[in-house]
């Protein structure tokens, strides 16, 4: 099974933001971390991060003909970005929704996601860990 994470703005520093918040892993130890986990689910994952919306959506575009199940984690785009919410309605196969921090018991404006509703699973608060949960989702271990 092919699994694509795309990880957005400001997650290449989540090892700079408050560990409190965000786990305290920098994005490599995070990726290492989701290689070592869709290896004993046996799924073979693609890892992306990138701050421009654009290459964001490009690569829901790509991932339509390679992935089985999709883990998005778009950072503050979650909050506002039709144009992303536009490209992960494309997917017809199971969307994963995570937020290392809990974005329900944040600021007002971070509960509201504008793709939530396009999800089969969220993962929310969870730090690293949530990425575990939504592999082991997709792989219908869970
Ligand atoms: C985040 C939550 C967002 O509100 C925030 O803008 C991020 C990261 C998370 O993983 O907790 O950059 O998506």
């Amino acid at each position: 099974m092919h699994v694509v994470v795309l990880n957005g703005v400001n997650l290449d520093v989540i090892g700079r933001r408050d560990p409190e918040v965000y786990g305290g892993l920098n994005i490599r130890q995070l990726e290492s971390k989701i290689f070592e986990w869709a290896m004993e689910l046996e799924l073979n994952v693609k890892c992306r991060q990138t701050n421009s919306e654009g290459e964001y959506v490009d690569w829901c575009h790509e991932a339509l003909d390679w992935a089985n199940g999709v883990i998005v984690n778009p950072g503050a785009w979650t909050h506002y970005s039709y144009a992303i919410r536009d490209a992960v309605e494309l997917f017809d196969v199971p969307v994963v929704e995570v937020h290392l921090s809990n974005i329900e018991q944040r600021e007002e404006w971070r509960r509201r996601s504008v793709i939530s509703d396009l999800t089969a699973k969220r993962v929310i608060g969870k730090g690293p860990d949530g990425y575990r949960e939504a592999l082991a989702y997709l792989a219908g271990n869970e």
